[in-house]
């Protein structure tokens, strides 16, 4: 019999698994497929404080081995999240949810982090200060080290819940942000969101994304995922939830290995609906396999 509980920040999940932000919605359309209780949490779509539209279509282009996603923070405002959302979710998940805030000022993390911090279902708050999809948002915040800063230190006025600032890879040294946010008083940092990607349509010349550049996701980028998931661990003392392309129990073992406390899949939910689910059912065979009995034993594992 194996272990697969882990512990985030003082909460004890029964598997690390934890869908990505933006790649499960408020997560009760996923219950439709299965019980969404077996995962370990997970993170819900990057909410700002007034409601958002997102990008122009199209906003996805298929490449191999991933995807470029170009959706823009399209969400219903932080007040919706409340009134709607989180109780439809509250009917089919019974554990603690991660909300995924994004903002475009300092404000605006600080208010919508306030507003969401009396939900009784949010067990944590993650920071997102990479989308790569706005002009002026997230991602201008997590590629400068005064700016994680500053972020981290008005959410953690407001929030009595622990902080995971999501990092950006499309930094030169994402060590010296996840620094300065633990610095700040983050609780835990997650990485790595997607890698800046374009795709050129060969017949119009255009590109295939309307916003021109997307995210990119998927297997393609795991490697990058373990080598920043490694380097950053070694360089902080709070936890680090890895994620970028992981898509299987093997992986989620292997990005554990390099230093994640828990793990989230992302683009594998878009193509496979069941993936997380079946990552799960997968782990103890795999566990068992590399003579792994407690998983919390692996992380930072690495020789
Ligand atoms: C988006 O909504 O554009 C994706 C969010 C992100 O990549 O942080």
């Amino acid at each position: 019999m194996v272990d697969t509980k882990v512990n985030l920040l003082g909460i004890t999940l029964d598997n690390p698994i934890i869908p990505a932000s933006g790649t499960f919605g408020f997560g009760y359309e996923f219950s439709e497929l299965y019980d969404i209780n077996c995962l370990g949490t997970f993170s819900f779509k990057g909410t700002t404080l007034e409601p958002r539209f997102g990008n122009p279509t199209p906003r996805i282009a298929e490449c191999s081995s991933g995807l470029i996603n170009s959706v823009g923070l399209q969400n219903p405002g932080v007040d919706k999240v409340i009134g709607e959302e989180l109780p439809k979710l509250a009917k089919v998940f019974n554990k603690k949810v991660m909300a995924n805030v994004s903002g475009f000022s300092v404000e605006e993390y600080r208010e919508t982090c306030r507003r969401l911090n009396d939900c009784e279902q949010i067990g944590w708050f993650e920071v997102n200060v990479s989308c790569p999809n706005v002009h002026g948002g997230g991602l201008s915040f997590g590629t400068s080290e005064k700016a994680v800063s500053e972020v981290t230190k008005a959410v953690k006025e407001v929030t009595t819940k622990p902080i995971i600032l999501k990092l950006s890879p499309n930094v030169t040294d994402i060590v010296s942000i996840a620094k300065a946010c633990e610095d700040a008083g983050a609780d835990g940092v997650s990485l790595i969101n997607t890698l800046l990607g374009m795709r050129i349509d060969l017949k119009t010349r255009k590109p295939v994304v309307a916003n021109r550049m997307g995210g990119f996701s998927g297997d393609a980028i795991f490697p990058v995922a373990v080598r920043m998931v490694h380097q950053v661990s070694k360089a902080v003392k709070i936890p680090v939830i890895g994620m970028g392309g992981v898509s299987s129990a093997e992986d989620v073992i292997e990005i554990m290995l390099a230093g994640a406390t828990a793990v989230g899949v992302g683009a594998a939910n878009l193509v496979n609906p069941y993936a997380c689910r079946d990552i799960i059912n997968d782990l103890p065979r795999v566990m068992e396999k590399y003579n792994i009995k407690s998983l919390s034993e692996i992380i930072g594992g690495c020789k």
